[in-house]
C-alpha cells in the first residue's frame, strides 16, 4: 500500500518524522536513553569498529563523527566487502557495531561472524528484528523505521542516524564528556528534530523544480565537510541507483587535490552546509567551484544563505537546526532531489535497474 503515493520511495520519504519519532521514543524517556536488555556502558569501551554497506555504511561513516566528537571514543569505518577479508586485528576493549536495514546482508553478516569471538560485544542496528544480523549479535537495536519496501533505503537511513546519535550521547555521558544538563539539551533538540522534518518535506515543490533541471546533467557533485561530508556520499548514492547520473561525493577540502578538475557550467555541484563550525571553510570550497563556471546549488539554512548564496546557481533553505543533527535534517532534501529527478527521467523509481533490496549474496 503507496498511501496515496505514486511510489514506495515517496511514502517512505514522507513518513520520516512519524517513524523517526517512534524510534526515539522506544530509546528516550524523561529520564534519558534506556537501551534494551544487556544494555552497553560505554565506560570501559575502548573503540568502535562500525561495518556496513551501501547507505548504512554512510550512517555509520556519519557516526563516526558523532562519537569521536562527543564520547572521545576512536572509530573504525569500513565497507564490510573489504573488512572481512582484510581481517583487520581487534583489540581488546573494542565493541563491533553492524548497520543494517534488512540484517541479512552477505557481506554483513560475514563480517559480524568474523568479530564473534574477538571483539567484546557484538551490537547491531537494524530494521528487521528476527533478522540474521539481528539474531547473531549480543545486542540488537531496532531502528523501528516499519516495512521499507522502495530498494533505496530513506527511512531506514535517517533512523539508523537517530539510533546512532543517541548511541553517540549515551557514550558521551558514560565516559563523563557531558553532564546530564548537556544530555537533555541534546535529547530535546533531537526530540524537535521530527518537527524540523516536516518543514523540510514542506519544500517539495521547489525541490521538484530544481530536480527537473538536475535531470538534464550527466554528473553532479555532492560536497559537504564534517558529517555533512558522510550525507554528501549518501545523496550521491541515492541519486545514482535511481535516476542512474553519475555523482560523487568529496569532501569539499578535497576538492583542489583533484575532482575540481571536472567542474564547468555543465556539471551542477551540490553544497550541504549548515551554518556551522566548518560553513566559512565550505563556503570558500564553493567559491572555487563557481569561479570555474560551476552551477552550485546551495542547501543551507536562512543564516547560511543570506551570508554565502551571492552567485550561486539555486538555494534550498532548511530551518536552523543543532549542528550535529543536521545530517538527519539534510537527508531530507537529499532523498527529494534523487526522487524527484528519477521520476522527471521516468525511471523505475521503486525497483532501478541492476538493484535488490536485500543483497543477500557477495
Ligand atoms: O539491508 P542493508 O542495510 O544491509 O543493505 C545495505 C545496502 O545494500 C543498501 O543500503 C543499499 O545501498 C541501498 N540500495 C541504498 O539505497
Amino acid at each position: 500500500d503507496k498511501g496515496g503515493h505514486k511510489h514506495f520511495m515517496a511514502k517512505e520519504i514522507a513518513e520520516q518524522p512519524t517513524v523517526l519519532t517512534s524510534a526515539l521514543n522506544y530509546y528516550l524517556d524523561e529520564t534519558g536513553i534506556t537501551l534494551p536488555d544487556p544494555g552497553l556502558d560505554f565506560a570501559r569501551i575502548e573503540r568502535l569498529t562500525m561495518v556496513a554497506c551501501g547507505t548504512a555504511y554512510f550512517a555509520c561513516l556519519t557516526a563516526k563523527y558523532w562519537f569521536e566528537q562527543l564520547a572521545g571514543i576512536p572509530v573504525e569505518v569500513d565497507v564490510a566487502s573489504e573488512f572481512r577479508y582484510r581481517e583487520p586485528p581487534i583489540a581488546p576493549g573494542t565493541v563491533a557495531l553492524f548497520v543494517s536495514q534488512s540484517g541479512e546482508t552477505a557481506d554483513t553478516l560475514a563480517a559480524l561472524r568474523y568479530c564473534r569471538d574477538k571483539a567484546d560485544r557484538i551490537v547491531s542496528v537494524v530494521n528487521v528484528a528476527e533478522s540474521s544480523i539481528a539474531r547473531e549479535s549480543d545486542l540488537p537495536l531496532p531502528i523501528l523505521a516499519g516495512a521499507e519496501i522502495g530498494v533505496a533505503s530513506t527511512k531506514a537511513f535517517t533512523c539508523q542516524l537517530g539510533v546512532l546519535i543517541t548511541l553517540a550521547l549515551k557514550a558521551a555521558r558514560d565516559k563523563g564528556r557531558i553532564d546530564d544538563t548537556e544530555l537533555a539539551t541534546h535529547l530535546t533538540a533531537l526530540r524537535g528534530l521530527p518537527g524540523l522534518m516536516n518543514i523540510a518535506l514542506d519544500q517539495a515543490d521547489r525541490t521538484r523544480a530544481l530536480a527537473r533541471k538536475l535531470a538534464e546533467a550527466r554528473d553532479i557533485l555532492f560536497l559537504g565537510r564534517g558529517p555533512m561530508y558522510a550525507l554528501a556520499h549518501e545523496g550521491a548514492l541515492k541519486l545514482k541507483e535511481i535516476s542512474y547520473i553519475h555523482a560523487e561525493a568529496y569532501a569539499s577540502g578535497e576538492l583542489k587535490h583533484g575532482p575540481i578538475a571536472l567542474v564547468d557550467k555543465t556539471v551542477p555541484v551540490i553544497v550541504m552546509a549548515p551554518t556551522d563550525a566548518l560553513f566559512d571553510k565550505t563556503v570558500s570550497n564553493m567559491q572555487e567551484v563557481m569561479a570555474r563556471g560551476g552551477k552550485v546549488l546551495l542547501i543551507t539554512d536562512r543564516k547560511g544563505a543570506d551570508q554565502a548564496a551571492e552567485g550561486v546557481w539555486n538555494t534550498l533553505i532548511l530551518p536552523e537546526v543543532d549542528p550535529l543533527l543536521a545530517p538527519i535534517l539534510y537527508a531530507i532534501p537529499a532523498q527529494q532531489l534523487a526522487y524527484f529527478t528519477a521520476v522527471a527521467k521516468g525511471t523505475d523509481v521503486d525497483q532501478p535497474r541492476n538493484l535488490a533490496k536485500s543483497v543477500t549474496v557477495e
